[in-house]
């Protein structure tokens, strides 16, 4: 597996991929009027793409094909984390988000913070988030039940100031 930042082209491959995995992986936790409001099909790429232009974005690649992606912010907040549906459970998803992790802790964040679907609250669970408020939130319409999820950083992993690695972090190394 190979994790790059994104880059513009890749903008429709990240969109596509995360519609597939909404509508896909989400199946069991949010009803098709959810999932459709959640990813509107097909996604409107003018969208994504100043969506992404406000996030560092990390994708991970199986023999040259996006496997999966995660978008952060450098205030600590994890925004996206999607997989292709045909690549998951293989730890995918960990490995990219050790990497955003890494950064964010070189970057001097001291607590790491997302809202988990349904789908995806197990999945921090594991990564050491904890569940700090139940949310009902309404997007294009529809209600969904997530998670706000938190997960301090132990000081002993900070340590190295900020503004070393802000050039890094701007190309979302
Ligand atoms: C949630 C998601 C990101 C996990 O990606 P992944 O690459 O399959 O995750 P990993 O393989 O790294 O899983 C690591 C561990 O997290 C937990 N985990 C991951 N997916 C899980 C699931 N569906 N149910 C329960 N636990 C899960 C398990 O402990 C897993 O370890 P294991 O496979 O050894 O049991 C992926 O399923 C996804 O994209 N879901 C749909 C979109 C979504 O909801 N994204 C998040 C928006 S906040």
């Amino acid at each position: 597996m190979n994790i790059r930042p994104s880059e513009d082209s890749d903008v429709r491959t990240l969109a596509n991929l995360f519609t597939e995995s909404v509508h896909d992986l989400a199946v069991g936790h949010y009803d098709s009027k959810q999932r459709t409001a959640w990813a509107p099909q097909p996604p409107d790429l003018d969208y994504w793409h100043e969506r992404l232009t406000s996030l560092h974005t990390l994708v991970a690649e199986i023999e040259s094909q996006a496997a999966g992606f995660i978008s952060y912010e450098l205030n600590g907040h994890i925004d996206l984390l999607f997989i292709s549906p045909g690549f998951v459970r293989l730890g995918i998803a960990t490995a990219l988000y050790s990497r955003a992790e890494s950064i964010l802790i070189k970057a001097g964040v001291t607590n790491i913070f997302t809202e988990a679907s349904l789908s995806a609250r197990a999945f921090f669970g594991r990564q050491g988030f904890h569940v700090t408020e139940e949310q009902s939130v309404s997007v294009r319409g529809a209600l969904f039940r997530r998670f706000a999820m938190r997960k301090l950083l132990d000081s002993a992993q900070q340590g190295v100031a900020p503004d070393r690695y802000s050039a890094m972090l701007h190309n979302g190394r």
